[in-house]
């Protein structure tokens, strides 16, 4: 081994310690939510338990059924989005949407159905296959039998299968972009309203698994198309894909795993969504969610010790939580309706899946990982639309 000379190692030295203290941008964002997690739990009285806040919750959601906040007027493009994400908040939190306002929510979704089958983000928009995938999963979410019953499978089959490419991929709409996230939209909608059965299912299906094998990183994790980045809403995305085909050879499961573990916050205890990132309560869900899928390809009933759940129910609770209801993605950051769902769904997989202690007053309903619905609700879809 070549010996370093004494100036090399000088030089080391004197460019080691001039870095220390230059801080870069996302080391001095890391540091800040550090110190906003430090601060809220010093303030915390240790002698009282962390509560969910399940009545302020759905008391701010089911106003938001009813009268959006004006910040979420930039949400007209996604409005069933809007729809999934209050709806399946309530019924993670046990609560039930009154039936006539469940009927006027199915009436409203109906109005965004386009002509070639698929669901718009709203009335008189074109279809695109997150804002079906949103529209339907609603609507499976809401339950009723008007809910069900207002969905056009035929419509559905018709525009999913117009999205398919002929290198197994899915277009998000007519002349757009490609990625795994229209895949798992198409499949996710394929899946549940058993289109895969069906004989359309050869060709749905058609070389999804080779797509999903160009996409997973050198470290693990998926990008959102080939060559990009891993982050944890793609890493979700495809591994449910492999999971709804039922490919176990598509992807890495191991590396997929061990991906997942680095994404988990040392101080924070909740999940980052990619490398070098801040803590965000949505992966508590996106990444959380990736510990039973994983177990479900590669069959180790082990994934659940290989997160702190305990962790991550606290980061939920104690960092994300307003006083007046809903969730935020961190503290320092609003509430919002997308972080209210996914943080109550990945405390869902932190109790169900994980570890977490429920102690019966903080407990969320069981959610499916695969699909992100309850699992009363998911199996009443499910059913329903093998019989008709
Ligand atoms: C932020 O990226 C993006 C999200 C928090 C959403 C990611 C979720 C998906 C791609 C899954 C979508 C799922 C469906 C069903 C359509 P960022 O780059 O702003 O955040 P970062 O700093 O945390 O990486
Ligand atoms: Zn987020």
């Amino acid at each position: 081994m070549k010996i370093p000379s004494s100036e090399a190692l000088a030089q080391f030295e004197k460019e080691r310690t001039t870095n220390q203290g230059k801080a870069t941008d996302s080391w001095s964002e890391q540091a800040t939510v550090e110190e906003r997690v430090f601060l809220l739990r010093q303030e915390a009285d240790p002698e009282k338990p962390i509560l969910l806040l399940r009545e302020k919750h759905v008391s701010w959601l089911m106003h938001c059924l009813h009268v959006l906040p004006r910040g979420f007027k930039a949400f007209d493009a996604v409005q069933g989005w809007l729809a999934f994400w209050i709806v399946h908040s309530l019924d993670l939190l046990g609560a039930t949407v009154p039936s006539e306002t469940a009927s006027q929510v199915v009436q409203h979704i109906k109005r965004f159905e386009d002509a070639d089958g698929g669901y718009g983000g709203g009335p008189g928009q074109c279809s695109h296959l997150a804002c079906t995938f949103s529209a339907f999963m609603a609507l499976c979410a809401l339950g009723t039998d008007e809910a069900l019953q207002s969905i056009n499978r035929d419509g559905l089959r018709n525009f999913i299968l117009q999205m398919k490419q002929e290198d197994g991929s899915f277009r998000v709409s007519d002349g757009g972009e490609t990625d795994v996230r229209a895949m798992y939209c198409a499949l996710g909608v394929a899946g549940l309203a058993g289109f895969l059965d069906e004989d359309i299912g050869t060709a749905l299906r058609k070389d999804c698994g080779k797509y999903l094998s160009g996409l997973q990183a050198f470290d693990g994790g998926i990008g959102g198309e080939p060559g990009g980045e891993a982050h944890g809403g793609n890493t979700f995305c495809g591994v449910a894909c492999a999971v709804i085909i039922g490919d176990k050879e598509a992807l890495d499961a191991d590396k997929v795993l061990k991906w997942a573990v680095m994404r988990q916050m040392h101080y924070e205890g909740g999940f980052q969504g990619r490398t070098n990132k801040l803590v965000d309560s949505c992966y508590s869900y996106w990444v959380g969610a990736l510990f039973p899928l994983v177990a479900s390809v590669n069959g180790s009933k082990k994934t659940a010790e290989l997160f702190d759940a305990e962790a991550l129910q606290r980061y939920v609770l104690e960092c994300c939580q307003l006083s007046n209801g809903g969730l935020r993605d961190k503290p320092g950051v609003p509430r919002d309706l997308m972080h209210t769902c996914y943080a109550l769904s990945g405390l869902s997989v932190a109790q169900h899946f994980g570890k977490a202690k429920s102690n019966g007053v903080n407990g969320v309903r069981k959610t499916n990982p695969v699909y992100n619905l309850c699992e009363d609700k998911f199996e009443k879809a499910w059913l329903f639309f093998r019989e008709v």
